[in-house]
């Protein structure tokens, strides 16, 4: 038995009108005429939201039943797991459809973070973080500790990280859902200016990721009523590992929860890293981007550099990574991107992925991370039909 990924829908991401109701609803809708699915017959709504205080309705899941009358009475719950949430809620259903409990199921990941300004929402997002020792530090502030540790272990890599950026940007250009469909180079990236302050040193806004509004969702199924639907993609392995809350309590550059999580969606799907035909992965900052490269295995430990430098991740590279524009410059609402990375990695192994679309994209890879490799989720997906 395994669950089968069989229509998706996704707001733009940006600074959005919509409220939170109504990106519910319109990528929820999306999603359910793409699979061409009767609303009367889902068994049940997994959503993922953070919040964190970003807006006042704190208790969402029943406005899924705006989508459609017909939902009504339908079980609905949100599942939080930081900016993690997303894929929380994609795990959730697929347990449900694989211990046969649902045959078919909605999932919704939404964020509205636009209506604090920036002060606002980095003292939301901060309540994702262990408070005994780290409620002063902000999440730029978090991942600039890692850069720091980075450039004194292994020398300056702030190039490096303007690479990355600039990369993303330039993938974003063929993603009309993108918050910045901007190409903005790597000098600007490069280089500290009024437009591109330092936000936490060696961290520049450009190494930082957006704040963004958005919602993306899914349909899921099992694999029984697969043949009632035209395109399925389904999940090779999908993995799970938490480590500690406290950045004390952990050797930080290592990654570790990551790697496991690559190491054993990896052993589960009976894959190496070199079957991998691209991947979209949590770059909430550049610096998570280029570690993320070695917890996968695509470089040594304090090499991942070599993943830039030899084009591998590149668009045109044997691996591509974020052809969406990732988190960067598609943007982090942040309870919307695991569903968001779900639905565009299924697109590009249906073939519908528009200009994104890489030739022979047969296995796809996701990363999507809580906190500082905290809640880590990987899933390895393939085209199933
Ligand atoms: N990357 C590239 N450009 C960005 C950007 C980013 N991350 N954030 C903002 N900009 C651009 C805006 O488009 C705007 O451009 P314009 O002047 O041409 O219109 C300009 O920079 C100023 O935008 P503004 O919203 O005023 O920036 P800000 O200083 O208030 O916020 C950050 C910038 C980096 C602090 C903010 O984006 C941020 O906090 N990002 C991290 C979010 C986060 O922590 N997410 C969770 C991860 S775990």
């Amino acid at each position: 038995m395994g669950a089968r990924i069989v229509g998706w829908g996704h707001t733009k991401f940006g600074r959005l009108e919509d409220n939170l109701e109504q990106l519910i609803v319109k990528a929820a809708k999306e999603a359910i005429d793409h699979a061409d699915v009767n609303p009367a017959e889902i068994d049940g709504i997994w959503m993922g939201h953070y919040n964190g205080g970003l807006v006042s309705d704190g208790f969402p899941s029943s406005l899924a039943l705006q989508i459609d009358p017909q939902l009504r009475f339908t079980p609905s719950t949100r599942l939080e797991n930081a900016c993690a949430s997303g894929s929380a809620a994609i795990h959730g259903a697929r347990n449900a459809i694989n211990s046969g409990n649902a045959k078919i199921a909605l999932i919704i990941g939404v964020e509205k973070m636009t209506e604090k300004d920036t002060k606002g929402v980095t003292e939301s997002l901060m309540t994702a973080s262990y408070q005994a020792e780290e409620s002063a530090v902000s999440f730029p502030q978090v991942f600039g500790r890692f850069a720091d540790s980075y450039f004194q272990k292994y020398g300056n890599k702030s190039n490096i990280l303007a690479k990355i950026a600039a990369k993303n940007h330039t993938n974003s250009v063929n993603n009309p859902l993108a918050q910045m469909q901007k190409d903005i180079g790597f000098d600007f990236c490069n280089t500290v200016s009024e437009k591109n302050p330092m936000v936490a040193p060696p961290l520049r806004l450009t190494d930082c990721s957006l704040v963004s509004d958005g919602a993306a969702a899914i349909v899921m199924v099992s694999e029984e009523l697969e043949g009632n639907f035209e395109r399925g993609v389904k999940f090779r392995s999908a993995v799970q590992v938490n480590d500690f809350l406290p950045m004390s309590k952990r050797e930080i550059l290592k990654f570790e929860g990551p790697r496991k999580a690559f190491h054993d969606a990896y052993n589960e799907a009976s894959i190496k890293v070199d079957d991998i035909d691209f991947a979209e992965v949590h770059d909430c900052f550049t610096i998570a981007e280029l570690l993320v490269y070695e917890a996968m295995g695509i470089t040594k430990l304090g090499q991942g550099e070599r993943a830039v430098l030899d084009g591998t991740v590149y668009s045109d590279g044997s691996l591509p990574v974020n052809l969406s524009g990732g988190l960067k410059a598609k943007g982090h609402p942040v309870g919307a991107t695991g569903v968001s990375m779900h639905a565009l990695v299924s697109a590009q192994l249906t073939g519908s992925a528009g200009l994104m679309q890489k030739e022979n994209a047969n296995i796809g890879c996701i990363f999507n991370m809580g906190g500082s490799g905290v809640a880590n989720y990987c899933s390895i997906l393939e085209a199933s039909k």
